[in-house]
Order: C-alpha cells, then structure tokens, then sequence
C-alpha cells in the first residue's frame, strides 16, 4: 500500500527512484511522482495513474541531474487519485517535500489547526499536513529535528520520507507501523518500502524497528528513536536476486509466480527434518515446554492467507487434538477474543506489512499470548514482533493475486502443526515422517498440474461471459473454494461466491438457476469416502436446477464423471493436502479468464499488494 523510495549517492537519483517505484508499483498504482534537489531547490514531477503516466511526463518535462531523490506509487486513502493528491506534497514556502505510507489519524484537526494559522492546503490528503509541519519546525531545526517533533504529534500508521533543499544530500525517513528499510551500498544508501526497489543495487539492509527515525546519507546511515538517541538497526541480507523480481519471459508475474509453485513449495519444506528425522523449525524460539502447555491455537491473517490458515485448521485439529479457531485479523481485535497465555496466535501473513494482521497480533501478545509469524518477507514487523518466526521460501511475489504465497503458507501451518504434535506427543514419530514423505512428493504433483492444466484456459474463455460462478467445497476443500471465488473475484471482476457444499440449500442454492456455472471441489473418495459421496449429491441438487459442474477431481475417481460437465483432473493426493494441487486450476482459470476479459492481471483495479492500512 503505497510504495516509497529514497536515494542518496552518486548516481542519478532519478533513475535510481524511478527504477526502484518499477519493482515497487504492485503496492500502489493511483498516482506516482519525484523530487529530486537541484541548485537548492525542490524539483517535483507527479501525475495520477500508473508510473508510465509519470514516465510519460518526465520525457515531455524533464528534472535537472541531482544525485538526491524521493519517489511514491500511491493506493489512494485520503483525497482521491488526481494530480494534487499525488505525492510528493510540499510544504507552502518551499522548504521541505514528503513522500507518506499509511494513515495519520488525526490529520483533521491537524489540517485545522494549520489553517487556523493561515496555511494553505493544496490537496485533500493527510499527507500534506506533515510537510507544512516539518516546514514550520525547520527554522530552528535541522530534518531530523523536525521529523521527531512532528512525529510525536502524529497518530496512526505511517512511513514519511522527506527532503530539504538546504541540506541537499540528506534524506530523512521515520516509520511507525508501515514498513521502511534501508539498503547499504557503497558510497550510496536507499530507504525503500521493500527490499525489491533496491536489491538490484545491495541485498545488505537494515531493518528498522518501531517508532525510529533514518538520516541517510552517501556514506552513512544514522538510526535514531523519536527522542533523537542513538538506536542499534539490526542487519540482514537479501537471499534473492534482482531477477527474482523480474517477469523472466513470462508475460504475467502472476503466470511466472504460479509456475515457480512447484520449487516454492519444495525450497519451504528443505532442511525441515533433523538427523534423527524429526520436524526442525529453526527459526522458531518458542521452548518445547511452553508448547506442551499450550491450550488453544488461534490464526490470525486476511484474505488469501486467512484461507490458507482455514487450510491448516483441518490438519493442526487432526494431528495435535488441539482447538484451532481461524480469525480474520480484522476482526479479531474489535471484540473480546478469548485469548491468553495458554494460546498459541499465528499470524499468517506474506508481505509481513498487513496492517490488520499486525493490529490482531500486538492484541494477541497484549493478553499474553505466545505468537509466531508465518511470513516470506524478511525484516517484516509481523515476523519482527512475534515470538517465533517461520519462513516460507516462496520468493518474491510481486502479482497482487496471491499464489505461490498461499501454498507455501499450507506448507508451512503444517509444518507447526506437526511440530507441535511431535512436541506434545500427539503423533507417533513414523506418522510424522510419513506425512514429510507426503509433503516431499508435493512439488512433483503441483508440476503435474501444470503440465496438465492447459484445457483449465479453455474453459476459462467459455464461461468469459457468466454472470456469476460459484465454488463448492468441503472440510479442506471448503477453503479453496473461498480462494479460488477470491481470485476471481479479484481478477476478473465477477461475481463469484465459496460455499460449503453442504450449505448450499441453507439458502445460496437460490442463485443456481440455468447455466450457472458452478466449480466443485471434489474430495478424495479415498480418503473420507463419506465426503465424496456426499459432495456427489449435493452436485446432483444444483444439476437438477440448471448448474453447469465443473468439477475438480482425483484422476482415477470415475464416479464422479457422470455428474460432471467438465472434469479438472489433479493427482492422488492424501486428503489433507489436496489443496496444494486443487488450488492451481483455479488460480490459472481466474488468470485466464482476467486476461480475455482485458484486465491488467498483476495490477488489479483498486487494490494494492500490501494492505498497510486498517
Ligand atoms: C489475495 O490474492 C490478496 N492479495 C490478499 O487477500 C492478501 O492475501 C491479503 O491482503 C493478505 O496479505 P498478506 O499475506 O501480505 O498479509
């Protein structure tokens, strides 16, 4: 949500940011815009819509050469997508421009406040207000300075990146709650939403921790807390590349993330097990003890991550006997959830940066609970505030669509559910390792699937014009129809809807009327055979009423294929991870079907990739 880059070297600022704000644009598309500093003044281009709009822009307009530069890819909140609500806002005499991620809460009577005392303001967003504010502390004070007086006046969530043309080769960053790292190159440093703005440069970083304060310069980077003493940023390194970022001769990154789905999953489930063949985890600090003692499991995550905690609901339930309560994050927050020391809270989360997850997780640890992040983002605030950390090694995702991040966070809820089976001695060691066994042929099957899934896109271009598709599913298929109405709902802009299979003639069995098409999850009538066969007869409820059934079935269950109208074949796969493979044709028909109907795939309309906002 929104995507800010800052740079201070010896190259050209400019290309720097704007190549940066590429990488970055999957947060935010609404409006983009620059500054750079050059002969002590403040040099701003920006304009609404995509970068390519401010690309455009820059080639009919151009900046002066300066080798200090800010840039942001807007998600609109306050103030709508136009020209003078992009950022960079500046300040009315001049003095300082800010770039802003979040939301400052109290920006109205701010915003009164400065009027009262005559000051203009030239947009509608809550941005604005920092920079007349910065301005009107910097006369006895240096950015620094200012940027900690303001900031003790701000509440709510925010980033803010700003310059003054008086100290040209400075660039001061603050964050509370909204990401912000820094990257350490040399003789240059670059502050950034995310490391991919500026990997292609350095993959050393530092992460910053909660209401601290960056002064970046060429050759040094100073970290200070509000209060303006010294703070230790801890270092980290990037473990990919620039091209990890890249489309790599996929035309979509969304296409390129689903195909890397079959090495995402096997690069999360590497090094997992020990010498003696039991569950390793790392990067978790919780003590076996503490485990032991656990009561309840609550997950706690948003959309795509929340169903792949519905997921793992299923199999933490089964293997540790333990209740698993799955909360969208939210939520959780806003009523009086039964959480406690006693409570493990896992929060499932990609970017790391997902606001309401962060909110639900600081709740959980305010009433004592133990918490561990499932999280791909390296130097994240999820990861950083939890007790534990497990990562998943999906790579980047760069596509707002989720999909390698959804199987890899399966992999790794199972992972902690097996741990914590093993731990509580819940499971025997030989049931442990035959299920590893199982995970291990995952991504063989996954690459099955999409060698296989080439009719998926045919079918997809038939039903371009449906009304409406709805997805059933049930237990673990249940969440994966949910993922896969979300996708495309997302992508295609269609109405599309996941029920229990079961809970159809509660009620939504109201929409089945001729042609609706409607995608079935079939169970594996080897496993619980009594789901299959129940799933069979709510197929014939919605045939009997006009539904055209798209089934998504075990190669081998025959059964099915005289109530099916179209048949999805994936691989035999244990029931409890079917969802690693019947998830993949529905990520690939929403992508189809997004991309005949002519919309931008990677970038869907109103939504960004990380949701840093409540
Ligand atoms: C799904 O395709 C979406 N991009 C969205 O639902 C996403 O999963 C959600 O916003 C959570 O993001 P996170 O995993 O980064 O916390």
């Amino acid at each position: 949500m929104c995507g800010i880059v800052g740079y201070v070297g010896e190259k050209q600022a400019l290309e720097v940011v704007v190549a940066g704000l590429r990488r970055l644009e999957y947060r935010g598309y609404d409006s983009a815009g620059v500054a750079v500093i050059s002969d002590g003044r403040l040099e701003i281009r920006k304009k609404a819509g995509k970068l390519a709009n401010l690309e455009t822009l820059l080639g009919q307009d151009p900046l002066p050469q300066s080798t200090t530069g800010i840039g942001h890819t807007r998600w609109a909140t306050h103030g709508g997508p136009t020209d003078h609500n992009a950022h960079p806002h500046v300040s009315a005499d001049g003095r300082v421009a800010v770039i802003h991620n979040g939301i400052i809460e109290n920006f109205a009577e701010l915003r009164e406040e400065l009027q009262s005392r005559g000051v203009e303001l030239a947009s509608e967003t809550d941005t604005e207000v920092v920079a007349h504010l910065l301005a009107e502390a910097m006369p006895d004070s240096d950015l620094a300075q200012a940027m900690q007086a303001v900031c003790h006046r701000l509440e709510g969530a925010f980033t803010l990146v700003a310059m003054d043309p008086h100290d040209p080769t400075t660039v001061v960053g603050a964050r509370r709650s909204s990401p912000l790292v820094v990257g350490l190159g040399e003789g240059e440093n670059f502050l950034a939403s995310d490391v991919a703005a500026f990997v292609e440069h350095t993959r050393d970083a530092l992460e910053l921790g909660q209401d601290q304060i960056v002064v970046l310069r060429a050759d040094s980077v100073q970290v200070l807390d509000f209060d303006g003493a010294p703070v230790e940023a801890k270092p980290f390194s990037v473990d990919w590349d620039a091209s990890a970022a890249e489309k790599g001769g996929y035309e979509l990154f969304m296409l390129k993330e689903i195909a890397e789905q079959p090495k995402a999953v096997a690069d999360s489930l590497r090094g997992r097990l020990d010498a003696q063949q039991r569950i390793r985890l790392d990067e978790t600090q919780i003590d076996d003890g503490v485990l032991r003692q656990i009561s309840k499991v609550v997950v706690i995550a948003c959309g795509t991550a929340a169903h792949a905690g519905m997921v793992a609901k299923y199999a933490i339930e089964h293997w540790t006997k333990l209740p698993v309560d799955v909360e969208l994050a939210s939520e959780f927050r806003y009523r009086d959830p039964i959480v406690g020391p006693d409570s493990l809270v896992i929060a499932i989360s990609q970017s790391g940066e997902t606001m309401d997850t962060l909110m639900a997780l600081r709740h959980a640890k305010d009433q004592g609970a133990r918490t561990l992040a499932i999280c791909n983002t390296v130097g994240s605030t999820i990861p950083r505030e939890s007790d534990a950390v497990l990562y998943t090694y999906a790579g980047p995702e760069i596509a707002v669509a989720s999909t390698k991040a959804f199987l890899t966070q399966i992999i790794a809820a199972y992972l902690v559910g097996l741990y914590l089976a093993q731990a509580r001695g819940a499971m025997f060691e030989d049931e442990i390792r035959a299920i590893m066994q199982d995970l291990s042929d995952m991504p063989q099957k996954v690459d099955l699937v999409l060698d296989t899934v080439e009719p998926v896109r045919a079918l997809a271009q038939e039903y371009a014009e449906a009304g409406s598709v709805l997805f059933l599913g049930r237990h673990v298929g249940y969440p994966v129809a949910l993922e896969g109405a979300l996708k495309l709902k997302e992508l295609a802009y269609m109405h599309a809807e996941g029920f229990p299979a079961g809970e159809l003639k509660h009620g939504p069995i109201a929409l089945i009327e001729d042609g609706v098409p409607v995608i079935v999850i079939v169970p594996s009538p080897r496993g619980r055979s009594v789901l299959h066969g129940k799933i069979v007869s709510n197929i014939q409820e919605i045939r009997a009423r006009g539904a055209r059934v798209i089934a998504v079935a075990e190669e081998g269950d025959e059964a099915i294929t005289p109530f099916a109208d179209h048949i999805i074949r994936v691989p035999e796969t244990p029931t409890l991870l079917q969802p690693l493979v019947s998830t993949v044709p529905l990520q690939v028909f929403a992508c189809e079907l997004a991309t005949v109907k002519g919309h931008d795939v990677d970038q869907p309309r109103n939504l960004a990739k990380s949701v840093t906002v409540e």
